[in-house]
């Protein structure tokens, strides 16, 4: 049976727009763990643009599901996920001037290193996943590289302007799912899925998990904002003489 996994990257970017407190990401994590979410991602970014080190801290001393980090195959972070011990790691690409992860890794052209940096995560029993495009070569790669878990973007698909370009990303989705389970990779789906595009995949089998973020916590912040208003309206009320 799939799950869902909450990425909450996106609560720590409302926070970092005021370099505050608040919204906590670490808080929202446990609230989402609380509504049944299978697992927490954050993704520590080398510009630290949202999730910060203390989060990836606090929520791993604190966790009550499973905790994926999400992280670029740079040197720095994993000795951050050797020392907060994840339950998953999943290698992305990072651009510094991207607005979100753009495509998938390229770990084609990548097999040994990868796979001598993901050893010592491995021997911590941290699994591997890597993002990647529903691309052959790169599912290739992946099982040479010894991954557990790929997570295919699915962000081509949830960004086609147009039909036919959907149907088409959405085909070369299912056929990279199919291939990848053919050769014993367990398959996650993220990136721009929302509360209608992921109907596309229900009836495929063998899912492990969705990654979602942006589409959930835009959701909370509208249907969050009638109480949070009649709220501080009860406060200004009660100033009345
Ligand atoms: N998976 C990966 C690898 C991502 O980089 C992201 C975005 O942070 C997601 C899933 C979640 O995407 P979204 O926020 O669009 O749901």
């Amino acid at each position: 049976m799939p799950v869902l996994a909450v990425n909450v990257d996106h609560v720590a970017t409302i926070r970092q727009a005021r370099l505050g407190k608040e919204p906590d990401p670490v808080t929202a994590a446990h609230i989402c763990e609380l509504a049944g979410a299978s697992a927490i991602i954050m993704h520590l970014r080398e510009d630290r643009r949202h999730i910060q080190d203390r989060d990836v801290a606090l929520f791993s001393q604190s966790i009550q599901t499973r905790f994926h980090l999400e992280m670029a195959a740079t040197k720095e972070m994993q000795e951050i996920a050797l020392r907060y011990e994840p339950q998953m790691v999943c290698l992305v690409p990072e651009k510094r001037q991207e607005l979100t992860t753009e495509g998938g890794l390229d770990v084609a052209s990548r097999v040994s290193e990868l796979q001598a940096y993901l050893a010592p995560l491995a021997d911590k029993g941290i699994k591997a996943s890597l993002f990647i495009d529903a691309d052959p070569a790169q599912i290739e790669a992946a099982v040479e590289i010894g991954a557990e878990f790929i997570e295919i973007h699915t962000g081509h698909y949830s960004d086609a302007a147009t039909e036919a370009d959907r149907h088409k990303e959405l085909e070369s989705i299912l056929t990279g799912i199919a291939k990848a389970q053919d050769l014993g990779l367990k398959v996650n789906l993220g990136h721009g899925l929302d509360y209608h595009n992921i109907f596309a995949f229900r009836d495929v089998p063998g899912i492990q998990e969705y990654s979602i973020g942006h589409s959930i916590i835009s959701r909370a912040v509208l249907t969050g904002l009638p109480e949070a208003v009649e709220r501080m309206v009860a406060i200004v009320d009660s100033f009345a003489d």
